[in-house]
This record gives C-alpha cells, sequence and structure tokens, in this order.
C-alpha cells in the first residue's frame, strides 16, 4: 500500500464531510499513468497531484491520455532542486515570471521521464503533454482550463494544511495565505468547476482562522 493509498480513505472522507462534495478516486487506466503515480510518490505533494487527476476526469470522463498525464505530473519540478523560487510574503500569486519558469520547467522535467520509460510510446503526444503541463496555471483552450481548473480544485482540497504551515513557518502572513486560495478559486473557467470550489474555498479560508 503507498502513502497516497494511506492518505485515501481520511482525505476524502474529511473533505466530503466539511463539502459535501469530493471526486471519487480514479484508478490508473492505462500503464503509463501507473508507472506516473508510481514516479511521482516520492513527492511530498503527490496526493495534490494524484487528485487532480481524479478532478479533471470528474469534471471530463473523457479526458484525453495526455490530460490525464499533464496533470498528474504538472508540478513534479518541486522535487528536484534548484528550480525556481516565489517569495509568497511579497510575491503576486499570479506572478507570470515565477509561474511561467515553475510550468515549464515541470513539462520539461516530465519530457525527460516520458521519453526514458519502456515500451512504445508512440500512442502518447509528448508534445501535447507539454502542452498542458506548461498552461496548467493559466488555463487556456484545448483542455488547458480543464487542467487548471483540476489544479486548483485539488489544491483547495489536499493543500490546506500546506497553506497554514506557510503562516505557522513565517513564510508569509495569513492574509496572504487566504489570497492563495482565493486566488486558486478564482482564476477557475469552467463553470461546473468554479461551482465546485466555493464549499472548497470556504473550507480553505475557514482552515486559516485559528493562527
Ligand atoms: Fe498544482
Amino acid at each position: 500500500m503507498t502513502a497516497i493509498d494511506d492518505n485515501e480513505d481520511t482525505e476524502i472522507a474529511r473533505v466530503t464531510t466539511c463539502t459535501g462534495i469530493a471526486a471519487p478516486r480514479m484508478p490508473a487506466a492505462t500503464e503509463i499513468e501507473q508507472q506516473a503515480l508510481t514516479w511521482i510518490e516520492p513527492y511530498s505533494q503527490a496526493w495534490h497531484l494524484a487528485r487532480a487527476r481524479d478532478w479533471l476526469v470528474h469534471l471530463d470522463p473523457g479526458a484525453s491520455l495526455e490530460a490525464r498525464l499533464a496533470v498528474v505530473t504538472h508540478d513534479i519540478e518541486r522535487m528536484f532542486p534548484n528550480g525556481p523560487k516565489q517569495n509568497k510574503a511579497t510575491g503576486r500569486w499570479d506572478d507570470p515570471h515565477y509561474l511561467y519558469a515553475h510550468a515549464s520547467r515541470s513539462a520539461e522535467v516530465v519530457g525527460f521521464w516520458l521519453q526514458s520509460q519502456p515500451g512504445p510510446r508512440e500512442e502518447i503526444d509528448l508534445s501535447e503533454v507539454q502542452r498542458l503541463i506548461t498552461l496548467h496555471e493559466f488555463g487556456g483552450v484545448g483542455g488547458a482550463d480543464l487542467v487548471q481548473a483540476a489544479d486548483s480544485l485539488s489544491f483547495l482540497e489536499t493543500l490546506q494544511d500546506v497553506a497554514k504551515s506557510w503562516v505557522i513557518n513565517g513564510e508569509c502572513g495569513v492574509e496572504q495565505a487566504g489570497a492563495k486560495h482565493r486566488y486558486m478559486a478564482e482564476r477557475i473557467r469552467v463553470p461546473e468547476a468554479r461551482r465546485l470550489a466555493e464549499p472548497l474555498l470556504a473550507q480553505a479560508l475557514a482552515s486559516l482562522e485559528d493562527l
């Protein structure tokens, strides 16, 4: 049983109890998705990536393999040292310089990883995976809005404790942490996802009240 599996029941139960909603778990539909889930497992926010995939498939059951691979790996550059840094106390959450550097670095890392996997990979459009990863912070046409929405929903669901830790560790004030949650909800363009984000945002903001 993996660390992700260990967290699964308690995390989803907590969100469902508090918000009345939660995307069901969506098991890997292909071998390469299972390989991706195994690859990301050591990452401290692997649960966020796995849940982003669940939210994507919940929003769009017909999501392409490329979109599912993009969303389950979209932040993975943070598993490797020397990536771009963001000043959480003074920076803007929509800072395009940081967000683009982060997203494009993830796309590059995933490109190396995907090309190193054994077996025929011709059925996967690598440039489409990389396009969607690079757009995950911004959204866009051709499914990018859905990838961005899935990231936002999963952020609000799974990273409440991380945002709290920023305040506790002095990385930013409680106002900035709350602003991050609001930004992640407000940037969503997919109408159904905006609706789903409302109770998650309320829960995320409430999680900061006792700080
Ligand atoms: Fe993310």
